[in-house]
């Protein structure tokens, strides 16, 4: 197997779930690249040393340029706030190294295809982390339509629920709170939650094309840990929006962070000519289907356990109906970079792909804004 090193920069949430799926995907996946965690980089000396400690990574760093000019990196895996990551995709491209990028892939549009076409310049291997698509119940959901089960699609309808900014006293800026500084994230639930269900759509049902949303802040002042002063809040609280797809279904996509009694409730439910299905983050590993096709007296939604072997990744695993979690999406996202790597097909979504959600995410900001219907910008 051919080493590669990876050096992280965000030693946080991603941080940790893209370390823990370089180290378990050589134990699960049989693919011809073995990376080793070379150096974690992150704002705070102490606590990168204590992750890489941890985690097993040769050094560690608190200035992620080094990561860019260290020789020895083949691939830079950037786990940092959104407003960082344009300037080291965009480095590490001409620094010729292979590049994952968490979600969103850039502040906006603007920026985001500069990013793409700095690594398509660079004709470097790049990847944006959007994860859900490798939940197996949701590539099961993707197989099912691909084979026609559905028919002719109707209905997309998408949310992600969260209920954790409801109070005044959550701050905006620094960490752990940057999600609501808009300098930090360029958006709030659009780009942070709704970026997903967008990619998992369009993935499973086509191009979107045009948008008509609403957003709401519903706390306009918070403080900011930075500056330490009470500062007008710039990200969207809440967001909804009602789209036309290309194939000429109707979407409709709602995300909010004031759902009491949510913590990160995605589901999507998606109505065709013969059948429906319906998925739920909550539990990840069941697939609900609806086939019209069914006997009469026999016909209801049923509730399909995805463990079984001839089910997307599910031979990699254990033995039918002993499920997987949420670290697993970031094994797999690993192991089809990897695979896509030896194969000359690169994984999905290349920034390319994740421009085109970007540029949704835009629209859906601009519809909300001008309360008009938007057009979305191909990306192609
Ligand atoms: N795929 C998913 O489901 C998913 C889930 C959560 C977050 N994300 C995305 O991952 C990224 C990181 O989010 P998170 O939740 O891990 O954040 P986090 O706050 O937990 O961690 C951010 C990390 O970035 C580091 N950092 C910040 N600025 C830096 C700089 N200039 N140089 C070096 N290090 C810097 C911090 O030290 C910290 O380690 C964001 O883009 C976010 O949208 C994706």
């Amino acid at each position: 197997m051919k080493k590669l090193n990876v050096g992280i920069i965000g030693y946080g949430f991603m941080g940790r779930t893209h370390s823990n799926a370089y180290c378990m995907v050589n134990h699960f996946f049989n693919v011809a690249y073995k990376p080793q965690l070379q150096v974690i980089c992150g704002l705070e000396d102490n606590v990168a040393k204590a992750f890489a400690e941890q985690w097993g990574y040769k050094s560690h760093t608190t200035d992620w340029h080094k990561v860019i000019e260290d020789d020895s990196i083949d691939i830079v895996d950037i786990c940092v706030p959104n407003n960082v990551h344009a300037e080291i995709a965009i480095a590490a491209a001409k620094a010729g190294k292979m590049i994952i990028c968490e979600k969103p892939l850039a502040l906006n549009g603007e920026e985001a295809k500069t990013m793409t076409e700095a690594v398509e310049k660079a004709q470097v291997a790049n990847l944006v982390s959007f994860n859900y698509r490798r939940v197996p119940a949701v590539t099961l959901a993707k197989m099912l339509i691909d084979e026609g089960r559905l028919g002719r699609i109707f209905h997309y309808r998408a949310n992600f629920l969260q209920d954790w900014t409801i109070s005044e006293q959550v701050p905006q800026g620094g960490v752990g709170t940057w999600r609501l500084d808009v300098k930090a994230a360029g958006s709030g639930v659009t780009g942070d939650l709704l970026a997903h269900c967008i990619d998992t759509a369009m993935w499973q049902n086509g191009r979107i094309k045009s948008v008509c949303a609403m957003t709401e802040t519903f706390i306009k002042e918070r403080k900011h840990v930075e500056t330490g002063k009470v500062e007008p809040v710039g990200i969207d609280d809440a967001c909804t929006f009602m789209c036309r797809f290309d194939n000429g279904s109707l979407g409709n996509f709602e995300s909010t962070r004031y759902a009491r009694g949510h913590k990160a409730l995605y589901t999507f439910e998606i109505n065709g000519e013969h059948a429906s299905l319906a998925w739920d983050l909550h539990d990840l590993h069941r697939l609900s289907y609806f086939d019209h096709a069914d006997e009469s007296i026999v016909r209801g939604w049923r509730s399909i356990h995805v463990t079984d072997s001839d089910m997307p990744y599910m031979d990699k695993w254990w033995v039918p109906g002993l499920q997987i979690g949420y670290e697993h999406t970031f094994v797999h996202q690993i192991a089809d970079f990897l695979d896509g790597l030896e194969k000359g097909e690169p994984a999905r979504p290349t920034f390319r792909e994740a421009l085109a959600t970007q540029y949704v995410c835009d629209a859906v900001l601009s519809s909300a804004k001008t309360n008009t219907w938007q057009n979305i910008q191909n990306p192609v």
